[in-house]
């Protein structure tokens, strides 16, 4: 498929209006008559019709060759299967844009964050994404539109028009951009443009410019291609959406994973037509001037408040900040100093080190989990799930209206909700959604989980990195309740304490898991809102783990890339369990643990009839 020349000022408007004039030997007198149109921020597609049904769908893909995406194309609703009509050409190739709403592109996004899949930077890549998945029925839910703008083989042509042949698709049944019109001079072609920059806003969905296109069919014809682009069309582009602002505030957004997000707060300012008061700073790196490989970003520049910057609004939904003026800084501004305190909750808020790379996450977190309003949904949520608590009839819905009430602010509040509702005038019976028999098979279901076990009510907690495997590697170490309590608290004083290298040691922990779990309980409001929670429950204890490990006096191999642990950790923590740990497969080898791109270790351990392990395996042999 073809690409289009562009134009950036009104100048190369008038030129291209003169070399069209030119090329076609036309006087003066004659008038031009050109189409003016949106140019679609989306991706091209073209159609293929036979005898009026829809045969393939091709994306413009590298220009010579595209991608058959007809399964897909064929859920867009504004993709008619059958043209409508009579004499409609027995070959009709039809072209246009796929294109994403932003209220689409947005819902889509949020989705996306709620399934903790990747999120879509703009609308454009979210419609390739979109069409470019296996499943259509993916594709269907994810409402792509499509506007026609143009065609490729025609069996027979039935408009002498560019203009003309735009009514025919609209009337056989394609979607037709709204704002087209025809043009008779250079200045309406402008003033088209000027309009249509003016409604970019409002559309509600990307644009990047304008395209001219020469009405008459048979000029268009003569005229020709240069290279692949046609002499007779040209886009017209809108000014890149840049801006100059101050920077007046600068806000801490927390996530509901606890992640630590700054936000530019902005004096107001336009860019393309739309007002924009907020942009994103990522993260603390970001600020500073770091990028994610420790690269200098903006020259280095870092963000202050009272500082004048640049900022973009580039298709992307979320404006980013481009540059900072340091002759327009403030002799008063002050570099900014992150918080080390969750702006929601006051809990304490880290950045982890990541023990293989020695480099601190770019992301801080809030400790609070159990107390910090930003998170408590999403833990309660976690907390009554069916590996934790596993409450039922406490879906999303029911977790979101009771803590928007305050019925349920914490764990412990799940509890007294029974007695509370029967002391209260307005009875949770009484509410929507609710009913005497609901209500009933709640409240027993609390009943039934007032003794629970203790490495459930320590997944429970949703400490980061403690899954239900390591919940149950702590809930044996410690046995108890009170004991893990008694540790962690000594775990927390320092590093090089044995209660420290105790809970560190345990088989599959290490570092990263150790310091969340300090972190967790160091937390005083956490401590208090778990004490709250124990005085409504009974934690049965479990037997503590014997000295004698699944893997105690068994000779173990370790091959290829491991991923939860560095090689030595993970000798370290064998050697710990009893195991001996080798450097070559034998037949005396009892287990050979194989992470991605094992190789002749892993030949041997099949030669020799070995035991292959994957590091979870060996992570749940370890933990039984
Ligand atoms: S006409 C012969 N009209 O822009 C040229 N293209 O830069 C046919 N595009 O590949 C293109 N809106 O994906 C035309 N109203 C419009 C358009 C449009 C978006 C895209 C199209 C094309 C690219 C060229």
């Amino acid at each position: 498929m073809l690409s289009l020349d562009n134009a950036f000022a009104d100048e190369d408007v008038t030129d291209f209006a003169v070399r069209i004039r030119r090329f076609l030997k036309l006087p003066d007198e004659e008038t031009l008559v050109f189409t003016a149109e949106p140019k679609i921020d989306g991706l091209s597609m073209s159609l293929r019709y036979e005898d009026g049904k829809l045969v393939t769908a091709a994306t413009r893909g590298d220009g010579e060759e595209g991608e058959d995406v007809t399964a897909n194309i064929r859920t867009l609703g504004d993709v008619p299967q059958t043209l409508k009509g009579r004499s409609i050409p027995s070959i009709c190739e039809v072209r246009g844009e796929v294109y994403m709403l932003h209220s689409d592109f947005a819902a889509l996004n949020k989705r996306q964050v709620e399934s903790e899949e990747p999120v879509y930077a703009n609308p454009r890549n979210s419609a390739a994404g979109s069409l470019r998945q296996k499943d259509p029925s993916i594709t269907a839910s994810r409402k792509l539109k499509f506007f026609a703008y143009s065609w490729g083989e025609m069996s027979e042509m039935p408009e002498k028009t560019q203009s003309g042949m735009m009514q025919w698709l609209e009337k056989i049944g394609f979607p037709v951009n709204p704002l087209f019109r025809t043009c008779k001079s250079v200045d309406k072609m402008l003033a088209a443009y000027q309009s249509i920059e003016e409604k970019r806003a409002k559309l509600g969905y990307d644009i990047d410019g304008v395209v001219y296109k020469l009405d008459r069919l048979d000029w268009q014809e003569r005229l020709g291609f240069v290279s692949r682009s046609p002499r007779w069309a040209i886009a017209h582009k809108f000014a890149a959406e840049k801006a100059a602002t101050i920077v007046k505030d600068i806000d801490i957004q927390v996530g509901r994973t606890g992640a630590l997000t700054p936000v530019a707060k902005l004096e107001p300012v336009t860019v393309g037509g739309v007002v924009v008061q907020n942009a994103t700073l990522h993260n603390e790196d970001f600020i500073k001037g770091i990028g994610p490989k420790g690269e200098p970003l903006r020259d280095g520049a870092d963000i202050r408040v009272g500082d004048t910057v640049t900022i973009q609004r580039a298709g992307d939904v979320i404006p980013q900040v481009l540059a900072v003026d340091l002759k327009k800084r403030p002799k008063s501004a002050k570099p900014y100093r992150f918080p080390d305190k969750c702006p929601v909750c006051g809990s304490h808020a880290v950045r982890e080190v990541n023990p293989r790379t020695g480099k601190e996450d770019a992301v801080r977190r809030c400790t609070g989990g159990l107390i910090c309003a930003a998170q408590a949904v999403e833990r309660i949520r976690h907390f009554v799930s069916r590996d934790a608590f596993d409450i039922e009839g406490l879906g999303e819905k029911q977790v979101e209206a009771l803590y928007a009430d305050g019925s349920i602010m914490e764990p412990a509040d799940i509890f007294t909700l029974p007695a509370r509702d029967r002391r209260a005038s307005k009875k949770l019976a009484d509410r929507e959604g609710y009913g005497e028999v609901s209500v009933k098979n709640l409240f027993d279901a609390i009943e039934q989980r007032r003794s629970v076990a203790l490495n459930r009510l320590i997944y429970s907690l949703g400490i980061r990195h403690v899954g239900e495997t390591n919940a149950k590697l702590i809930a044996r170490h410690y046995g108890s309740i009170e004991a893990l309590l008694k540790g962690v608290a000594a775990a927390g004083k320092d590093h090089e304490s044995e209660a420290y290298q105790e809970l560190n040691a345990i088989g599959g922990i290490g570092d990263v898991v150790a310091d969340a779990i300090v972190e967790f309980f160091k937390e005083r409001r956490n401590r208090e809102a778990l004490d709250r929670l124990l005085d409504q429950i009974e934690v049965e204890p479990m037997q503590v783990a014997s000295s004698t490990s699944p893997v105690a006096g068994k000779t173990v191999v370790f091959t290829g890339a491991l991923e939860k642990m560095t090689r030595d950790e993970a000798k370290a923590q064998a050697e710990r369990l009893g195991a001996k740990v080798a450097g070559s497969v034998s037949a005396k080898t009892d287990y050979v643990v194989a992470g991605p791109g094992a190789g002749s270790k892993l030949k041997d351990a099949q030669k020799h009839g070995v035991t292959v392990l994957s590091e979870d395996d060996w992570v749940k042999l370890i933990a039984r």
